[in-house]
């Protein structure tokens, strides 16, 4: 088990989720629906708790996508899960846990406006806005933070403590970027 320290209690975290349930809601009030389309796997509680404070009518959809691996990394991102409908004149937001380096959402972002949504926004958690490499745009965020690995609320290092109620910085060996 490695070391983690408390950066956003569950308090806080449940605070501003709240808080961006109630702007999403006001935002699409007399939207016939929206699709909430969350990215496995880290994003499972943080949509969890959203969704169920929306004040608009939703659906839920799950995409899950993967980096190539490759060294040094490329920033290439694969679609291992595709919606299961189409979105073609749909509200669109995709939900995210974390934007690093921004690859994996400026991917879903280009994939799914090019299938011509009503329209396409992105709610994520966590942002390290340090490490931005690629062009994406986020909507709705949580919280910026700093660049450090971070672990619980959905969020895991190598599978490990994705259930925490909190958000905790993993003090891990190594580079947990390449692992
Ligand atoms: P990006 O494509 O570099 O923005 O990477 C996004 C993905 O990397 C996230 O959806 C997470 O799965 C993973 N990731 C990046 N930073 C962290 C972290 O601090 N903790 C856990 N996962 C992370
Ligand atoms: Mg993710």
């Amino acid at each position: 088990m490695i070391d983690t320290k408390t950066l956003i209690s569950k308090t806080a975290v449940g605070k501003r989720v709240g808080e961006l349930a109630r702007t999403i809601s006001d935002d699409y009030a007399g939207a016939q629906e929206v699709i909430l389309v969350g990215v496995l796997k880290g994003a499972f509680v943080f949509l969890s708790d959203l969704s169920r404070q929306l004040e608009i009518p939703r659906r839920i959809e799950f995409v899950a996508v993967s980096s190539y691996g490759e060294e040094p990394p490329t920033g290439e991102v694969r679609l291992l899960l595709d919606l299961r409908h189409r979105i073609a004149g749909e509200h669109v937001i995709i939900v995210d846990d974390i934007v690093d380096t921004g690859h994996t959402l400026a991917y879903l972002q280009r994939t799914l406006r090019a299938r011509e949504p009503a329209s396409l926004r992105t709610c994520v958690l966590l942002q390290k806005p340090e490490r931005l490499e690629a062009e994406c745009h986020v909507d709705y965020l949580g919280f910026e933070i700093p660049d450090v690995w971070v672990v619980g609320y959905g969020l895991d290092y190598k599978e490990q403590h994705r259930t925490l109620p909190y958000i905790a910085e993993a003090k891990v060996p190594g580079d947990p970027y390449r692992e």
